[in-house]
């Protein structure tokens, strides 16, 4: 064992920790649903992105459990190799005609659909033009990319046609990259703004769609669909461990493209492949929403529900426009101090700070869902009003 190293992570922890900055990790005790039971205690769950309460859904267990009978447990090896299951391929047949899209490839997860789609298709002397406020995995694929990365001003297309602009005479793809929704803010990226300002420097574009799926759109069909963009962007990223409330991520778009990601994307061709379960789930998650959008109406009315209601109990709900909905409390501390509260009332609602947001900008994120009943969200926002003026953060 390497003393001075394990000595540099205890100095490190415990700095968090002074900070209060340290991860603070929960345990599930049972299925996630509306409410669930954490750290042993039943409170109402405002925490998941179970966007249509489709974890819990018996026909999509059942669909899993043949999944499983059919194919067992694990995917035993990368897509090129033999990982490749039926379902797979029916899964993303499926998915492509729900996306009104040529060809679709599955990844394990969203991570991994950013961090092996960015870098196949950028490299050094490339140009990537990305959203300051983008996901994570979105700045992992452009950094693994070597390609030079751009910020541009959050939802700005000022900003990102100045950028464009400024590098228009170098060689070198153009590729514009952004969140679809923004996982921390709940706010919608202007796409046709986004694809009339790429076009004019000709510039690619790409948009992760993976808090929009199921959510946004007919029938949660996605971004794409809400602003009628069919055919108009050329990489769309999702993920299906929100919405449809398994484990997988995707690409979207021609079957070039898709042919082109199989032969060089590095998360396919060295990490393995969903498993079967997540596949039969896919399936069905596709068949339920073809069918009906019952789901995504409910889990809209919910979201404005909840955020009406929390906004009339003087609650700053940020600039959220769709059902991921913050709670600005500002301070770090206060928030997490408030998050406990809420726990010990019977609400779990998890707090973020910095280095997650702005210091300043210190929040709780809500996570609404089809199926929380109204009693729940009621409970919810009375607890959130309760614990906000003992904590001094409202006024009684
Ligand atoms: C915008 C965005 N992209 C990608 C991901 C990663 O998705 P997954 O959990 O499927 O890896 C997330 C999840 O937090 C996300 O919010």
């Amino acid at each position: 064992m390497n003393e001075k190293f394990q000595g540099m992570m205890r100095t490190e922890l415990d700095r968090l920790e002074r900070e209060g900055l340290s991860v603070r990790i929960r345990t599930l005790d049972s299925e996630q649903g509306p409410a669930c039971t954490i750290d042993g205690k039943y409170v109402v769950n405002l925490a998941a992105n179970n966007y249509l309460g489709i974890i819990g859904r018996k026909d999509v267990k059942e669909a899993a459990k043949r999944a499983i009978d059919e194919f067992g447990v694990g995917s035993g090896a990368v897509k090129t190799i033999i990982g490749n299951t039926r379902l797979i391929v029916e899964g993303e047949k499926k998915l492509a005609a729900f996306k009104q899209v040529e060809d679709v490839l599955m990844y394990q997860g969203g991570l991994t659909a950013n961090s092996g789609t960015i870098p196949a298709l950028v490299h050094e002397g490339d140009f990537i033009f990305s959203d300051e406020l983008n996901h994570a995995s979105i700045i992992d694929g452009c950094r693994l990319s070597k390609a030079k990365i751009i910020p541009f001003k959050h939802c700005d297309t000022k900003s990102l046609q100045e950028k464009l602009a400024e590098h228009e005479h170098e060689p070198g793809t153009k590729f514009v990259v952004t969140d679809g929704v923004f996982s921390m803010d709940g706010d919608i990226a202007p796409l046709p703004d986004i694809v009339e300002t790429a076009r004019k420097y000709d510039a690619v574009t790409m948009v992760d769609d993976a808090h929009g799926e199921g959510v946004l759109g007919d029938h949660g069909r996605g971004i794409v669909n809400h602003f009628h963009l069919e055919g108009e962007i050329d990489v769309e990223v999702g993920t299906m461990s929100k919405a449809f409330g398994v484990v997988g991520g995707y690409v979207a778009g021609t079957h070039a493209l898709v042919q082109y990601l199989k032969n060089k994307s590095r998360t396919i061709l060295f990490s393995s492949t969903i498993t079967p379960a997540d596949a039969g789930a896919i399936l069905k998650v596709v068949d339920i929403l073809t069918e009906s959008d019952e789901l995504v109406h409910k889990l809209w009315d919910n979201a404005t529900y909840f955020k009406g209601k929390m906004k009339e109990y003087g609650f700053n709900t940020w600039r959220s426009e769709t059902p991921i909905t913050p709670v600005i409390i500002g301070d770090g501390k206060l928030a997490k101090d408030l998050s406990s509260r809420l726990f010990e009332k019977g609400v779990f609602a998890q707090s973020l700070g910095y280095p997650t947001v702005p210091k300043e900008l210190a929040r709780i994120r809500c996570m609404l869902c089809s199926a929380h009943t109204k009693e729940q969200l009621d409970f919810a926002a009375d607890m959130f009003r309760e614990s906000a003026i003992e904590l001094g953060i409202l006024k009684g």
